[in-house]
């Protein structure tokens, strides 16, 4: 049964405060709860496995999820060299063929949901609303990517020319694709790189991100199980080295990455000094995502969208509001129902039902959060700050209200919200501001006046916009996604030209 009423075809967001629904659920995942898992490299050669260290949950700090052995460095060109070996066969494979195996992965991931939704949450921390949508957004990349393998794929696309001569231009893979993920959306992002590459006619080595390897293996065994022969989609477990060892290799033929800006940073250069072809990289990065509110806005409204923007997946969220600007007239009244608004969030096990905000993904990311939290209280007014239970990695909703908005100039991934004014007649100064960044992933605007929310739109370059809602949870599909600037290259991630990013282009010219 699909619990929240959504389309199968679409992973529609989930609210705040399922309890009734989600408990439905709660006896099958439970009986996963006990479950050993072990997570090793999936590869199509022969190497030595590390010793295998335990991954503990985020839920406690303490419970082992499983167990995990990293790839060494010294693996990675054996592992490139089997992925090379198999890419003659798999790009020959018909796009049709292609398309079918991703249609049965998404079949195969609807069939584990609780399995998958589970592991979610004891590896990552995620609330089971958060699972079951990203169980559902990786299912609705394996459905968009097999559709857009036909579409592209399948035939050549006549060109115009002169009588007497045939063009075609065709797609058709690269070689083997790199993609390396990170820890947010071990699930969703892992397989919409994977799905995409693969789609493409490319072979993929994927490197998750080293908090999250348990979910990334089972769920490239389903992979397997869908079809895909093992060489041509390997798991290379293991930290940034394993990332960076797999980028600089000259076999490599394009890299597809989601992470940190600092990272992508690092992986440009690391191509930049390859000899040999050149490599294209698809980067996804952070963001420093604002949200423009004037005095037509509606409160509730605003209020709502907020709460969702800067909290939802204890802000763990690549799209998730930093940074709201609230017109003079309007923010004491609006920060107070905010205010009270993230007073009724509960933070704490993300398996229970109530939970609002699970933990944050390990005690590095609670410590950066509590060390910029403790900077902003000597400087700036704390308006609200939450409660959290004392195991765990768990950090409290906190509201900041900045004296200067540029205070803020890195993305902060967890839940802190920081409030910036801004006056009548000031549009352009925070326009300004916004742009002045460099970010451009996500930007909200609450205003009912069309001549406001369009001189915005024309004037920010940002990836995705939303208008009167809230900024998170981009459907596969509908908002194609994915940033500029600092926030990354594009092309947008679930949208129509994503995958021909992943594919080489050839154009024959035969004199008829
Ligand atoms: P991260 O950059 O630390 O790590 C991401 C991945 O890169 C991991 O698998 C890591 O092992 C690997 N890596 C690290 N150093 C490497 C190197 N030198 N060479 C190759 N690989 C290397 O990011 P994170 O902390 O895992 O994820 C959070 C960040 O991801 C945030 O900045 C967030 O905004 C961003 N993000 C962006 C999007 C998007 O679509 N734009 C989506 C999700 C997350
Ligand atoms: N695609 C994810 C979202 O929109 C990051 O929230």
């Amino acid at each position: 049964a699909d619990l929240y009423g959504a389309s199968r075809r679409n992973s529609a967001g989930v609210e705040f405060g399922h309890a009734a629904t989600l408990s439905a659920l709660l006896d099958g995942l439970r009986a996963e709860d006990g479950t050993a898992l072990a997570a090793k490299p999936i590869v199509a050669v022969a190497i030595d496995e590390a010793k295998p260290a335990p991954v503990l949950s985020p839920v406690d700090g303490r419970t082992v999820v499983g167990s995990v052995s990293f790839l060494s460095v010294e693996a990675v060109d054996a592992v490139l060299r089997a992925g090379q070996a198999a890419f003659r066969s798999w790009s020959a494979t018909p796009a049709e063929d292609r398309a079918r195996i991703l249609e049965k992965m998404a079949d195969l991931l609807e069939a584990n949901r609780d399995r998958l939704m589970s592991l979610l949450s004891r590896e990552a921390g995620k609330t089971l609303p958060d699972g079951l949508s990203e169980v559902r957004e990786a299912t609705d990349f394996c459905r968009y990517y097999a559709a857009e393998a036909r579409r592209h794929f399948a035939e050549p696309i006549r060109m115009p020319g002169p009588t007497g001569e045939r063009n075609e231009l065709s797609y058709r893979g690269r070689g083997v694709f790199v993609a390396i993920s990170p820890w947010n959306f071990p699930l969703a992002i892992f397989l919409g790189q994977v799905t995409a590459a693969l789609a493409a006619g490319n072979t993929v080595v994927a490197k998750p991100a080293e908090q999250t390897p348990i979910i990334a293996f089972e769920a490239i065994r389903l992979l397997h199980e869908a079809g895909v022969p093992v060489a041509a989609c390997q798991l290379a477990t293991g930290d940034g080295r394993v990332g960076a060892a797999l980028v600089s290799h000259p076999l490599t033929a394009g890299v597809a990455f989601t992470g940190s800006t600092e990272t992508a940073w690092s992986i440009n250069r690391a191509l930049a000094a390859k000899k040999g072809p050149i490599v294209p990289l698809i980067a996804e990065t952070g963001g420093l995502n604002a949200m423009i509110v004037d005095a037509t806005a509606l409160p509730e409204q605003v209020t709502d969208d907020v709460v969702a923007s800067a909290y939802r997946s204890a802000g763990q969220r690549c799209s998730a509001l930093r940074i709201l600007y609230l017109q003079e007239d309007v923010a004491d009244r609006m920060l107070e129902m905010i205010e009270g608004a993230a007073a009724e969030l509960t933070v704490g096990d993300p398996r229970q039902p109530s939970t609002d905000l699970g933990p944050v993904i390990d005690a590095e990311a609670k410590a950066n959060l509590d060390r910029h939290v403790a900077a902003m209280k000597k400087s700036e007014t704390i308006r609200f700050e939450g409660r959290v239970p004392n195991a765990g990695t768990y950090v409290a909703p906190v509201i900041v209200e900045l004296k200067d908005a540029k205070t803020l100039d890195r993305e902060v991934f967890g839940p802190i919200l920081h409030v910036a004014r801004w006056k009548a007649k000031e549009l352009d100064k925070v326009i300004e501001q916004v742009s002045a960044t460099g970010y451009g992933l996500t930007l909200g605007i609450h205003s009912r006046i069309d001549e406001t929310v369009e001189a915005i739109v024309e004037k920010l370059a940002v990836g995705n916009v939303y208008v009167n809602r809230n900024v998170i949870g981009a459907v596969v599909g509908t908002q194609p996604f994915g940033g500029s600037g600092l926030s990354g290259t594009g092309p947008k991630a679930g949208g129509p030209n994503y995958l021909l990013r992943f594919a080489e282009e050839q154009v024959v010219s035969v004199n008829t």
